[in-house]
């Protein structure tokens, strides 16, 4: 099976490539499942039901969040309606919508997804992820409940990241951190079949910081004192994210390649699904 998970989209001008590449992606690589970060979609800060519906129409099949989840404030409602839009799971109790769905392709394939957030060096602090996936990774186990799982680890510590990718080591098909915004060159299949990845990067301008606007950032790092609320950077979206491909039989990993298009980034594509494409 083919998975694609593309980083966090931030701001208008990664809707923009995600939009712009998506389409071509999907029929040119045939994913059976597209898994996308949207929890910077809206403007720098969390997501709206229109900007969501803009993602799937592009080509996303689910839509992940992360600590902005709940920016805008109508995500608290709407998220309720949607199971293919997926908050961290291991918020407390009483939290709106759900962090994990087992979701069928198009082929009747069935891939469990979900998102959890850590809890080094970023808010909100939330339950143990470490419990919280590994309950859902007993309920559901690779190969038995399900043909692939595929896990959003949102978090800011790389030490935190690789920690949780061995913890989900044969257990998961991919493991892939979002958050930092920089796509981080570590992508390998671990010993036990997982496919990792430390940071996928984002949808965005390179040309900022870590998305925004690189004006308001560096003037609050030179004189400590913020003037403006942060924006995204307008440029040119460097579309990045990760490919996996998965064993039929085992659900674990055999192909693992970053996925990089557009912007100011070196381009990456998938060497080995470009077989009959000129
Ligand atoms: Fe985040």
């Amino acid at each position: 099976m083919r998975l694609i998970f593309l980083g966090d989209v931030v701001g208008r001008s990664g809707r923009e490539a995600v939009a712009q590449h998506l389409p071509g992606l999907r029929s040119r690589y045939r994913p059976d499942l597209v898994v996308v970060n949207g929890e910077n979609a809206a403007h720098g800060f969390g997501i709206t039901e229109e900007i969501f519906q803009g993602l799937l129409a592009a080509g996303a099949d689910v839509v992940t969040l992360g600590n902005h989840a709940f920016d805008q404030r109508e995500a608290l409602i709407f998220i309720e309606r949607y199971p293919n839009l997926l908050r961290p799971l291991n918020w407390p109790q009483g939290c709106p919508g759900r962090g994990v769905a087992l979701v069928e392709t198009a082929t009747g394939k069935r891939v469990l997804v979900m998102q959890a957030m850590g809890r080094v060096m970023i808010e909100p602090m939330l339950d143990d992820p470490f419990a919280a996936v590994s309950r859902e990774l007993d309920a559901c186990p690779l190969s038995q409940a399900c043909d692939a799982v595929l896990i959003d680890f949102h978090a800011e510590a790389s030490s935190e990241k690789m920690a949780f990718g061995h913890f989900c080591d044969g257990r998961a098909s991919l493991v892939v951190g979002t958050h930092t915004h920089v796509p981080t060159a570590d992508h390998q299949i671990l010993p036990g079949g997982t496919a990792y990845l430390t940071d996928a990067g984002m949808c965005g301008d390179y040309n900022s910081v870590i998305g925004m606007d690189k004006t308001e950032p560096l003037q609050r790092f030179l004189r400590k004192l913020p003037v403006e609320r942060m924006r995204p950077a307008e440029g040119e979206a460097t579309l990045c994210g990760v490919a996996v491909e998965t064993d039929d039989q085992t659900g674990k990993a055999v192909l693992v390649a970053p996925l990089r298009l557009g912007g100011r980034l070196d381009e990456a594509r998938i060497a080995a699904w470009e077989n009959g494409f000129a």
